[in-house]
């Protein structure tokens, strides 16, 4: 009964000289933990005569409650003490910027091709979309590129790989990631009725090595105007307005002849040097003062019949323009593959 006394004496010194939580949480270790000296004699409270046991073991049941009651007071105390003291020494300036939240940007193809569809839209274009995934039919027989026509090696074709009854009910179901825009003019063409005017951003893949200005995968606009008497003279005023539009500089153009199976005429469109202002002088225009930027020509009258409308009464212009290609002139980026190569420094510029 004295050894608990002293005990108890002891532990109460300790706990109410403890100054903060940590030192607290140590005494009560000390005395209540699992080895601890109350709990200690509470183990051995049953190897004692039944009358001491008895005695004593509720005098030190009564101590460890006691015990645990101080300790609670106390380390409420504490609590509080240091709560103060850190509020005492925390400041917070609230005139101070807040943290800034990581800001996501659009990606440079996409700021131009919202610049190009706009200038489009004020010339009266409408925006009009086609699928990814072609058909043979679309991307090359209707626009007047039959299988064995040499003008296919113009577009390295990825294939889709198909079951084997698939693409075997007709050569032209067989699929394809559509090279061009263009099979969207034949769709278009089949379900509506001209006149229209329409622009058609969209991917194209070729399977093809890359290089400084050659993607697999790549961004073309493709743009159809069709109509009762829609010559090559509306062609060159539109686009000529829509690069000076986009480039916000006075553009001059040339027509080159050119080749595609569905058109007749065919162009080429070279655009005077925007960097070097067509003086020659640079190497993104080989130091000719023109850059070449797209293909286009006069619908080919087996066009319209491939999507079911009459070329007598019918006539219109057709461009393809590389959209990475308009954009490097448009931002001097030297290589396309930046574009896709997800380096932040380079897309963080935009
Ligand atoms: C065509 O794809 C035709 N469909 C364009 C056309 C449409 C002509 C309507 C007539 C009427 P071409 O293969 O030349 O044509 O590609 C058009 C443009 O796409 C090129 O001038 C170039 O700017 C861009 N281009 C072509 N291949 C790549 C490539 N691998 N990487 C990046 N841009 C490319």
């Amino acid at each position: 009964m004295q050894a608990l006394d002293i005990l108890k004496e002891s532990a109460l010194r300790s706990i109410e000289s403890a100054t903060d939580t940590t030192a607290l949480r140590d005494i009560e270790i000390a005395y209540l933990g699992r080895s601890g000296k109350v709990t200690s004699i509470l183990r051995g409270v049953k190897d004692l005569s039944p009358d001491q046991r008895k005695h004593i073991g509720r005098e030190a049941n009564l101590l460890r409650s006691v015990l645990e009651d101080v300790i609670a007071e106390k380390r409420r105390v504490l609590n509080k003490q240091e709560h103060a003291e850190r509020l005492g020494k925390e400041r917070i300036d609230i005139t101070q910027p807040g943290v800034k939240m990581p800001r996501g940007g659009l990606h440079p193809l996409t700021i131009i091709r919202r610049d190009i569809e706009r200038i489009f839209s004020s010339l009266g274009f409408t925006i009009a979309v086609g699928q990814e995934v072609e058909t043979e039919h679309y991307n090359f027989d209707a626009l007047n590129i039959p299988a064995d026509h040499p003008a296919r090696d113009m577009w390295d074709t990825f294939w889709i790989k198909q079951k084997k009854d698939e693409g075997q009910r007709a050569e032209k179901e067989r699929l394809l990631l559509r090279t061009h825009t263009s099979p969207v003019q034949v769709r278009y063409l089949e379900a509506h009725q001209p006149p229209f005017r329409i622009i058609v951003p969209g991917r194209a893949f070729r399977y093809e090595a890359t290089d400084a200005s050659h993607e697999i995968q790549l961004y073309q606009l493709e743009g159809l105007m069709v109509g009762e008497d829609v010559s090559l003279g509306h062609f060159k005023y539109i686009i000529t307005t829509f690069l000076s539009e986009l480039f916000q500089k006075e553009v001059t153009i040339r027509l080159r002849p050119s080749y595609f199976p569905f058109v007749e005429p065919g162009v080429e469109v070279d655009m005077s040097c925007v960097i070097c202002g067509g003086k020659k002088g640079c190497s993104v225009c080989k130091r000719t003062g023109w850059v070449e930027i797209l293909g286009a020509g006069m619908v080919h009258p087996y066009v319209f019949k491939a999507a079911g409308l009459n070329p007598k009464y019918w006539q219109g212009f057709a461009f393809g323009m590389g959209i990475d290609r308009v954009a490097m002139m448009k931002y001097h980026i030297p290589d396309i593959r930046f574009f896709h190569a997800g380096d932040e420094r380079f897309l963080k510029q935009f």
